[in-house]
């Protein structure tokens, strides 16, 4: 077979820059590993992030993470990720089911956020069965535990 190993147009064209997504982890979840591990698993978040680091290398997405405490910061974080991010991947934590300042942030911004939980809230207490951040993000993927995180950046990583 005749192959042609000459530059072709493609070549020429600048490489499009790797689409960048800011991973949030919200309150708690520096806890990971050690905290309820029946419902969170044994993963540490430090584990964790190097999944979701292994995930973006294979959907070819720069990725930032971070972790809060607290609901500015968070807020914050999302401020930042309109200038420096073409997405993110929020975990709130608990902040999910009544922080109406982080759902208003969310709202704010217009890049897409798509809202992460390690459980399935759906199948848990009443209470986290309501997210009120949930109707400003583009999407949730809820119950996967580590996968919930590669199915978001997966989601993202189709958008244009
Ligand atoms: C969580 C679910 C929330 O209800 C809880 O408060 C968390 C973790 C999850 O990832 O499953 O802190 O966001």
């Amino acid at each position: 077979m005749l192959v042609d190993s000459r530059p072709g147009c493609a070549d020429f064209l600048p490489k499009r820059a790797a689409m960048r997504i800011a991973v949030i982890h919200g309150v708690n979840l520096s806890l990971l590993g050690e905290r309820e591990p029946a419902t969170y698993g044994t993963m540490t978040l430090a584990q964790l992030d190097a999944e979701i680091e292994r995930a973006a290398r294979e959907l070819g997405l720069a990725v930032t993470t971070e972790q809060y405490e607290g609901e500015g910061e968070i807020v914050r974080a999302l401020h930042r990720a309109r200038l420096d991010a073409d997405g993110v991947v929020l975990n709130p934590g608990a902040y999910a089911h009544y922080s109406y300042a982080i759902a208003d942030a969310i709202a704010s911004i217009a890049i897409p956020v798509v809202e992460v939980h390690l459980s399935n809230t759906a199948a848990r207490e009443e209470f986290r069965r309501r997210s009120v951040t949930a109707a400003a993000c583009r999407g949730v993927v809820a119950g996967f535990g580590a996968d919930s995180y590669r199915l978001a950046l997966a989601a993202l990583a189709k958008k244009p």
